[in-house]
């Protein structure tokens, strides 16, 4: 039996001061085991160097333990921070994100992976969260 689920990801206030986070796609549906991209943008500069860049994306259900599903630490990628909900289904897309994209193919749909997803951006020019 496939089940419909529906992953969503509302666009809402996205905008502090000048650094921008933002989607490029305010939801996705999809049905279980099947692959999603998830990607968010955010304002970068052309000399950031990758080590400043602090992000944290995360799904945000209605219980207060958000799972993790990204984490990335001085540039550099943190998977023992993803939770357990999200393991090994998540690859991220290194190569695009000089250009400010965060790029996130999730795997393996499941139904309880449906719900809100942020992403919180911190570098050292700005700061935002986009869900
Ligand atoms: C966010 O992205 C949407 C769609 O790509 C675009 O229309 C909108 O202008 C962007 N908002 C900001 C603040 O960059
Ligand atoms: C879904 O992603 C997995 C892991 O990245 C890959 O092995 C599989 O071929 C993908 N399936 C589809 C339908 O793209």
């Amino acid at each position: 039996m496939i089940c419909r689920i529906l992953l969503l990801i509302t666009l809402t206030s996205c905008v502090c001061g000048t650094f921008v986070v933002n989607v490029t796609q305010s939801s996705y549906q999809a049905e279980e085991n099947q692959n999603i991209t998830l990607e968010w943008t955010f304002t970068i500069k052309k000399e950031t160097p990758l080590t400043s860049l602090y992000i944290l994306c995360e799904l945000f259900p209605n219980d207060p333990n958000a799972p993790t599903l990204f984490q990335l630490h001085e540039g550099v990628e943190v998977p023992e921070s993803q939770d357990e909900h999200f393991a090994g289904r998540v690859q991220f897309d290194k190569d695009v994100l000089r250009e400010g994209r965060i790029r996130l193919h999730v795997s393996r749909l499941r139904t309880d992976d449906s719900g809100l997803y942020l992403c919180e951006v911190n570098t050292n020019y700005g700061w935002n969260i986009c869900k």
